[in-house]
């Protein structure tokens, strides 16, 4: 099955919206594989975003990204790179759809609430970034098979 790396930023965190958050994927019918609370460091912050070095707005996503705790996580799930990209709303908040999680609660792009992967390609990279392969766990449940 599919897997994604996930991660509420610091605005989300000072929000209060881990719980909200958490509750949609849940619901939407994925599982929750790893998760942790910790601060990015400045190389786990390049790292990441390493193909957005040079444009104008990186300087603010890495002062951003590493301001406060994240909430880190890893789904898994059929189709979960794409549904949950669906469910985050687009990057830019103007375009986000309402019911989706930016559009609901992201009012400006730079503070966008959530991360996801967006390729197979790049989970397995932020996957890589942000947890040791013994974090991941392997369970299944058994109401799978009704999703
Ligand atoms: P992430 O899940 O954070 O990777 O967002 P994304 O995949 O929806 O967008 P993308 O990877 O293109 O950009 C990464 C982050 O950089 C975004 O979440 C924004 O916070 C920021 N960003 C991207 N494009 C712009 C922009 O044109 N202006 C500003 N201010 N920020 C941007
Ligand atoms: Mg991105």
């Amino acid at each position: 099955m599919e897997r994604t790396f996930l991660m509420i930023k610091p605005d989300g965190v000072q929000r209060g919206l881990i719980g909200e958050i958490v509750g949609r994927f849940e619901r939407k019918g994925f599982t929750l594989i790893a998760s942790k609370l910790m601060t990015v460091s400045k190389e786990k912050a390049e790292a990441h975003y390493a193909e957005h070095h040079g444009r104008p707005y990186y300087d603010d996503l890495m002062s951003f990204i590493t301001s406060g705790p994240v909430f880190a996580m890893v789904w898994q799930g059929d189709q979960v790179i794409a549904l949950s990209r669906q469910m985050m709303g687009k990057t830019n908040t103007l375009e986000a759809a309402p019911g989706t999680i930016r559009g609901e609660f992201a009012v400006h792009t730079n503070r966008n609430i959530i991360h996801g992967s967006d390729s197979p390609e790049n989970a397995v990279r932020e996957i890589n970034i942000f947890f040791e392969p013994e974090e991941l766990l392997d369970y299944s449940k058994t109401i799978q098979k009704w999703i």
